[in-house]
């Protein structure tokens, strides 16, 4: 495919480029020099050792010799699959970015001093791998082949315009070597002046700097839309915050919204409709209300953020009213449904989590020991009953929108299988 971008091949680096390895990489080089009983450096002295190979790094910035630099690395090593690798994050922007590029049909390759094997289970790990032509690293940890060996051995065959993205004057000079462009990713690892010093042809100081200089007036990828839903006491809030952070580390520009409410107008409408001092207000007034919250809320926040290829995380939406309003207020599944699509214009979730409980009673005895119950959580048992009820139904008819998960697993463990469910889901919307 032919692009109009800047360049037609991109190489870029690892560690302070694509990811912040800072402190995935440090934790394991203090683990390694602990257990060497070598005097510890302070961290701005460790972060010299990012980017270029470790064996290396060792004797010259921790003047280690011989058989020590051969144990530090395999101690770093070991810490590292087990502990290091889970510290790292995706740098904002970058997901976004190499869609786009990828979508323009630009070449894409990684070019690290990391050990090959390890650098792909690293891109594997944040789901970053299908994004590169090629990925090239070194065999182990001893540097072996050379910054520049490793560019030439990514570029294509036949470019045009290439250029390398790198933190360190070893990506710099290596790009060099090569005769091809560089851009200075001025966010990373490099001592103060080290990028200056190298004359990169740019410097970008922040991933979105680079996203503007390799993707310039490209359209955002349109963004995705996940919501949560459970009964009262199921332990949505916890996971919800979770799962956050852990989207973040993945790169993904995440705004969290939660129903009702999510805006002015729309948090307004939350006190009226849940306060204990409206106990008087009709069903259809609360079903009206909660879809008119959701109305302002999708055209203020949902819709915008997703058309800006944003991650909306919202805690509970449609479905809600479908349960709650349309079952527990028996006002009808297809009633409720029907104002509420007037309310959201089809902006449907992309994925819903579910959080199952198999027991209604249990799962909102654990919402009123925690706080004082709002209007909705002082209902009798059974219209918590026929809410599960019309959860279950939904379920039924939207097999490929929701993700269930077991609610009354442990908290951790929990987590650990939204997530997985949230990320194979990502996966397979970022590959149509
Ligand atoms: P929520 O914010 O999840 O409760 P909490 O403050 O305990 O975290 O939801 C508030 C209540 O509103 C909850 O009982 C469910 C109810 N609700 C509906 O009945 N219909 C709806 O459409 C929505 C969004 C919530």
């Amino acid at each position: 495919m032919q692009n109009t971008l800047p360049y037609d091949a991109v190489v870029f680096d690892l560690d302070g480029t694509l990811t912040c390895s800072e402190h995935g990489i440090l934790a394991s080089l203090r683990y390694a020099m602990e257990k060497l009983d070598a005097p510890m450096l302070p961290d701005d002295k460790l972060r010299q050792l990012i980017g270029p190979a470790l064996g290396e790094s060792f004797m010259r910035v921790a003047g280690l010799s011989g058989e020590q630099v051969k144990k530090a690395v395999q101690y770093y090593v070991k810490h590292f699959d087990e502990v290091g690798i889970y510290l790292y994050s995706v740098f904002p922007h970058i997901r976004t970015m190499l869609t786009m590029l990828k979508k323009n049909g630009v070449y894409l390759a990684v070019a690290t001093s990391k050990p090959l094997a390890r650098t792909v289970s690293l891109l594997e790990h944040f789901h970053l791998r299908r994004y590169f032509d090629r990925i090239i690293g070194e065999d182990n940890n001893d540097a072996q082949i050379g910054k520049a060996e490793l560019i030439r051995r990514a570029l294509p065959e036949t470019c045009r315009r290439a250029v390398m993205v790198g933190d360190r004057k070893f990506d710099i000079e290596g790009a060099k070597a090569n005769g091809i462009d560089t851009i200075g990713a001025g966010y990373g690892y490099a001592a103060e002046g080290e990028l200056k010093a190298t004359k990169p042809t740019h410097i970008a100081d922040t991933t979105q700097e680079l996203m503007e200089l390799l993707c310039p007036g490209c359209t955002r990828p349109r963004g995705y839309f996940l919501s949560v839903e459970g009964l009262d006491g199921s332990g949505k809030t916890t996971q919800i915050n979770l799962l956050l952070k852990k989207l973040v580390d993945y790169g993904y520009d995440v705004v969290q919204t939660r129903e009702p409410g999510g805006c002015k107008i729309s948090e307004n409408i939350r006190d009226l409709v849940l306060t204990t001092d409206n106990m008087e207000m009709s069903a259809s007034c609360e079903a009206l209300l909660y879809a008119a919250a959701r109305a302002q809320h999708v055209h203020e926040v949902i819709r915008p953020a997703v058309e800006a290829g944003k991650l909306v995380l919202c805690d509970r939406f449609v479905d809600s009213s479908i349960a709650y309003q349309g079952g527990g207020r028996e006002l009808g599944v297809n009633e409720v449904g029907q104002i509420n699509a007037f309310a959201i214009r089809e902006m449907i979730p992309d994925a819903t989590i579910y959080l199952w409980m198999t027991d209604s009673a249990e799962a909102l005895k654990r919402r009123r020991d925690a706080s004082k119950p709002d209007r909705l959580e002082s209902q009798p048992p059974a219209f918590y009953e026929r809410t599960r009820e019309a959860y279950d139904q939904l379920i039924k008819e939207n097999p490929k929108r929701f993700l269930v998960v077991d609610g009354s697993k442990p908290v951790d463990e929990l987590a650990e299988d939204i997530l997985h469910a949230v990320l194979e889901r990502l996966k397979t919307l970022e590959e149509q």
